[in-house]
């Protein structure tokens, strides 16, 4: 997420974080906490530190398109079908949906990202998943790498899908499954809890398991086909310090600027004796969760 005056709306709102009390973690308003900030998007707390950099992704984040891939196959769209690309991002997936045939509208909930997907030549929209507003427009939804970043309310996004679809419409779908990038995740709570910060209350983060996946799937009127989790270890191009910077702002944006040098530092230390092999080259623990389904009805 882009801030247009570059301010961290919740350190603007809330003030710079103060020393903790003796045995407190400093205060953080909470998590289900919502705002309205500029260009009207609602956040919350945990929502509010990353930001999405079209720029920085390309260098960082090239796999995350590359291994999402497969997921085309598993849509197997068709010429002239309508499909949906749920957190399109810059749109790299979404050129390969439409060079096979499909008529696509991709949305994202950052402006830089989807500035970037229309430069492309893409149907993007600037949306937020917690609240699509489509009625039965399309033959299928795809969504690759960007479930998991809607921990606020999975629920409400998965029926904005389903209300997306015509009848026995088909949804395919990848995120992080359950205890994908744990040690990272763990090594970033330790950083902020450190530093008094409670990271519960900044995590923005939702790997669910495959039996809770496939609960909400459900409860949302769908149909499922298949659903399962794999380990899939991943080879990071620029290195924990890159994918930090990418995907870490969440957490490290949590802290006030001076104090979040020696905790990135601080992570990447110790993580390298497990992530990060003998010849410099960084791989993470990710864990997919994969699934096509179909709208029921
Ligand atoms: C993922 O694709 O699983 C992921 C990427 C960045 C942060 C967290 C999860």
């Amino acid at each position: 997420m882009e801030y247009r005056d570059g301010l961290n709306p919740f350190l603007r709102r809330w003030g710079r974080p103060g020393a903790a009390p003796r045995g407190q973690l400093r205060s953080s308003p909470p998590a289900p906490e919502k705002v309205i900030f500029q260009g009207g998007h609602r956040e919350t707390v945990a929502e509010r530190g990353q930001r999405w950099k079209p720029q920085g992704y390309a260098e960082n984040a090239s796999f995350v398109p590359e291994l999402g891939r497969p997921l085309l196959d598993l849509l197997d769209p068709r010429a002239g079908e309508r499909v949906l690309d749920v957190g399109c991002g810059n749109g790299t997936l979404t050129v390969e949906l439409i060079s096979r045939g499909a008529l696509v509208v991709g949305v994202d909930a950052s402006e830089a990202m989807v500035a970037a997907a229309l430069s492309k030549g893409i149907d993007a929209r600037v949306l937020d998943a917690y609240d699509l507003p489509f009625a039965a427009e399309f033959d299928a939804a795809f969504s690759n790498a960007a479930l998991h970043w809607m921990r606020r309310d999975p629920d409400a996004v998965l029926r904005g899908i389903r209300r997306a679809l015509r009848p026995n419409g088909r949804f395919v779908g990848e995120m992080g499954g359950p205890g994908n990038v744990a040690s990272i995740r763990s090594a970033l709570h330790d950083a902020l809890r450190r530093r008094g910060v409670d990271p519960e209350s900044v995590d923005p983060w939702y790997f669910p398991s495959v039996e809770e996946y496939r609960g909400r799937l459900e409860r949302a009127g769908f149909r499922v086909e298949r659903i399962e989790a794999f380990p899939r270890p991943t080879p990071l191009p620029t290195g924990m310090e890159g994918w930090l910077e990418t995907f870490g702002g969440a957490y490290l944006n949590a802290l006030p600027e001076g104090e979040r040098p020696s905790a990135r530092e601080e992570v990447i230390r110790s993580l390298r004796p497990t992530l990060c092999a003998p010849d410099g080259t960084w791989t993470a623990p990710y864990v997919r969760l994969r699934f096509r389904v179909h709208a029921v009805g």
